[in-house]
């Protein structure tokens, strides 16, 4: 099949040789990926015809599926990049993936602003990042009603001593008090919703999302317990919990100990994903340090060192005993410039595909239609299940019995 570009393509969904025509013939990212959507429709009539129906001896075996996400609050920022999109972005060839933009999560501590533009945003970032929706399924939370209703049926089966436990709802009510809604309390059972619904093989996240998840695990546990004892099938697998690579969380640039997050007042505490050279520049630069001599990982009297050369070390993709040799002699003068340098070198041109991608709403739009069908078609199915567990009469029940009403 020809591709777009007239290129002949071996790969029916054109998928090999986007990001190679697009470079050779210097077309913007954005007319790219829309092309290579278009070629897929193309090519999807004739690859269900000629491909062997699942379950047969030719077909493929069933890649693991991942479910994971972050939230649409302002800008994605290096914390959310390294903790999660990087990782989803490795993981995407070997894997099924479900992408959600959690949108409802980010009502749970007030109005969000400007939501609408930020989740958006945050789709054009996946993209910008590498995510390819060829491959994955990239969706917003708030379309897939089944999110919600999952949520209150889970919400049934977990004890609230567990919920009590939550150590992010501890430190986020501390801020708000009386007034921190149930919303954010019940945060974490919204999260198993997102998680169970997929049934996935496991969930790649940052190590701040590790209580979160195991608590998912055990809500899943608990429902089929409690709902599944005797069938001959669990209604929920219980997904493993897979840490990023980058197993240390990424800290603000302001304080070492406490982790980088869109919602603190400072912006020089992070770096977003958005930030031109410049800005990255500036901030690096006035990061706070300490007055040891040479640098070094782990010592817990230098956090803001052990995080900045953390850093260093994902961005350049070096080992740690790399960083080491490289580094440990170096004073914060000469380092800091090399980090600055390592950063922009990876997220410039993240930062230029996004500024590509948000000039074309519509194809953003697109890939997240795309992804709602997929997303909804597969939570639905889940969310059926479940209410047949429960014992709700189902417009399934009624139609049913409707067909064998008596004349
Ligand atoms: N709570 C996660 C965070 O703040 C976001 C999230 C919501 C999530 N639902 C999820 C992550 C399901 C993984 C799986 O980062």
């Amino acid at each position: 099949m020809r591709c777009w570009f007239g290129h002949t393509s071996p790969n029916l969904a054109c998928r090999m040789t986007v990001a190679f025509c697009g470079a050779l013939h210097r077309v913007p990212l954005g007319a790219v990926l829309r092309r290579a959507n278009r070629c897929r429709f193309l090519a999807t009539a004739t690859e269900t015809a000629t491909t062997a129906p699942r379950g047969t001896a030719s077909a493929p075996p069933r890649l693991p599926r991942v479910l994971s996400g972050v939230q649409p609050t302002g800008n994605l920022h290096l914390g959310n990049y390294l903790g999660a999109v990087q990782t989803w972005v490795e993981a995407q060839e070997r894997t099924e993936s479900y992408l959600a933009v959690v949108d409802m999560h980010a009502v749970t501590t007030g109005p969000s602003k400007a939501l609408r533009q930020a989740t958006l945003s945050a789709a054009a970032m996946y993209l910008a990042c590498g995510i390819d929706p060829e491959r994955c399924v990239i969706f917003a939370q708030s379309q897939v009603g089944a999110h919600a209703e999952l949520m209150w049926l889970l919400s049934c089966v977990t004890p609230h001593g567990w919920l009590n436990r939550m150590i992010q709802f501890k430190e986020k009510a501390k801020k708000q008090g009386e007034t921190a809604s149930m919303g954010l309390f019940s945060y974490p059972v919204l999260q198993a919703a997102d998680v169970l619904l997929y049934r996935p093989d496991y969930v790649p996240v940052g190590e701040d999302q590790r209580q979160h998840i195991e608590l998912a695990r055990d809500i899943a546990k608990r429902y089929n317990d409690l709902y599944c004892a005797g069938k001959d099938r669990n209604t929920f697998n219980v997904p493993e919990l897979r840490m990023t690579k980058s197993s240390a969380r990424v800290m603000a640039l302001d304080d070492g100990t406490t982790k980088m997050s869109k919602s603190a007042e400072n912006d020089g505490s992070r770096i977003n994903m958005t930030d031109t050279p410049d800005v990255i520049s500036r901030k690096i630069k006035r990061s706070k340090t300490d007055s040891f001599v040479g640098l070094e990982f782990g010592n817990p009297q230098r956090p803001e060192c052990d995080n900045l050369l953390s850093i260093y070390q994902v961005v350049t993709g070096k080992t740690k005993d790399e960083v080491v040799d490289e580094c440990s002699h170096l004073n914060w003068g000469k380092f800091k410039p090399l980090l600055a340098d390592a950063l922009v070198e990876h997220i410039d041109p993240i930062r230029c595909r996004y500024e590509e991608l948000m000039k074309d709403k519509a194809y953003i739009v697109d890939v997240l239609m795309d992804g709602y069908e997929k997303a909804n078609l597969q939570a639905i199915r889940t969310l059926d299940r479940v209410k047949k567990d429960v014992g709700f009469l189902t417009l399934g029940d009624m139609r049913k019995i409707q067909k064998k009403r008596k004349v």
